[in-house]
């Protein structure tokens, strides 16, 4: 029997291993994503993994997959998860699953395994995937299976058997990064009184210490996709670490928010999304400047929808198809650009122009105008007011 074990060589996924050897006699096969958490989390991972017991690692780069195939069409609709949060974890479940049943699918496995505990979202995002595209797979929770319950017991688990690991103690945060954000969650978190200290934040500057003075920095989209910044062009990952630094160096893109699961709990996180918040400020500004008012309306719903669909772990779905092509075809007016001014933790749109603009002086202009003829507003109003006017009448009458 084989099992790919989606791997990080963290405490809880170098524990798996062995215990999936013990537990169901099988072989151990380790995959590892690279959706950009960083070089030091994936330095000598395959050793790691090997020396836990697994006979084989395979690292699979996926930032590119990520960026193109979840983040720019969530982006085109503006997926935003009860208001705040810009779904960074989301994001790159459904990206990790897929390359991880793609491996399992190459390599004969029987089963695919994952470290999400019992109590999260991000159990229901690897199962929904695995679901959608190799149902035959067999499903190991461990978190859900076995008696350990704290770091400790893991580390005694491990200790018993002489594997090697360099896991301490303690550790103060749960935290998942990847090429678009890092959240924490855990520790002194858990108690929403608890403000978060500088020890949580590990990528953005706060507001105090960031530059005294204000930066501009121009965003370049086509069709709702982020093309240039600067007035350079480059490939998405190079505009968006560019973005990252940026709003970093601002304080930009930091939350602190109390989410509900979908599991029916609350949780509090803090999340850093400096460069898609700059992202999505932008497009903001843009939206402004071309959408009439249904298409508005329209983008907020998708936005709302595809939010939940990826929240959920409902990536691979026919909604999901729908809403997204829905944003596309939206997005066909979001090009142009727009100037952000960034400045001790805010991104401010403060320019703005597309080749689509709907906005017109002429029109909107408190001075003498020619196209608008002022007349006209009162049929509209006697028309827009007829149901209320009706209503007002038959109350008098009766
Ligand atoms: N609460 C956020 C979400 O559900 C972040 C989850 C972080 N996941 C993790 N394995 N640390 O998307
Ligand atoms: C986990 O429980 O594994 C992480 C948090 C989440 O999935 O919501």
């Amino acid at each position: 029997k084989k099992v790919v074990l989606a791997y990080s060589g963290g405490l809880d996924t170098s524990a798996i291993v062995p215990w999936l050897k013990e537990t169901y006699d099988c072989e151990v096969i380790a995959f590892v994503a690279d959706v950009g958490q960083g070089a030091s989390e994936l330095e000598n991972i395959e050793e790691k993994a090997k020396s836990s017991g697994a006979s084989a690692c395979y690292v699979v780069d996926l930032q590119e997959e990520m960026l193109q195939q979840v983040i720019v069409p969530s982006m085109q609709a503006g997926a935003i998860y009860e208001g705040d949060y810009l779904l960074g974890t989301a994001l790159a479940r459904p990206v990790i699953a897929r390359a991880q049943v793609e491996i399992a699918l190459k390599t004969g496995a029987d089963a695919v395994a994952h470290g999400c505990t019992g109590k999260g979202n991000d159990q229901v995002r690897f199962e929904g995937t695995y679901a959608a595209l190799a149902p035959q797979l067999k499903v190991i929770a461990p978190w859900r299976e076995w008696p350990y319950r704290s770091r400790q017991d893991l580390l005694d688990f491990l200790e018993e058997r002489k594997i090697p690991c360099a896991a301490s103690k303690e550790k103060m945060y749960s935290r998942d990064a990847n090429l678009w954000h890092i959240s924490h969650e855990g520790g002194e978190l858990e108690d929403p009184w608890q403000q978060p200290t500088d020890k949580v934040w590990t990528w953005t500057a706060s507001a105090e210490q960031a530059p005294e003075q204000p930066e501009q920095v121009s965003l370049s989209f086509e069709q709702g996709v982020l093309t240039a910044v600067n007035g350079e062009s480059g490939s998405l990952t190079q505009l968006l670490t560019q973005l990252n630094d940026l709003g970093a160096k601002h304080g930009v893109g930091r939350i602190d928010i109390v989410e509900n699961r979908l599991v029916g709990m609350k949780s509090r996180g803090c999340y850093e999304t400096p460069g898609g918040t700059l992202w999505w400020r932008a497009l903001q500004g843009l939206e402004q400047l071309v959408f009439d008012r249904p298409s508005t309306q329209l983008r907020h719903y998708l936005g709302q929808q595809l939010a939940l669909v990826l929240y959920d772990g409902n990536w691979f779905t026919p909604v999901r198809s729908a809403l997204t092509a829905a944003a596309k075809e939206l997005a066909a007016v979001l090009s142009g650009e727009v100037v952000l001014k960034l400045y001790k933790g805010q991104a401010s749109v403060i320019q703005r122009s597309s080749v689509h603009s709907l906005y017109s002086e002429a029109f909107a202009t408190f001075e003498d105008d020619e196209v608008y003829n002022q007349k006209d507003a009162a049929g509209f109003i006697r028309l827009h007011s007829l149901p209320s006017r009706i209503r007002a009448l038959h109350k008098g009458g009766h």
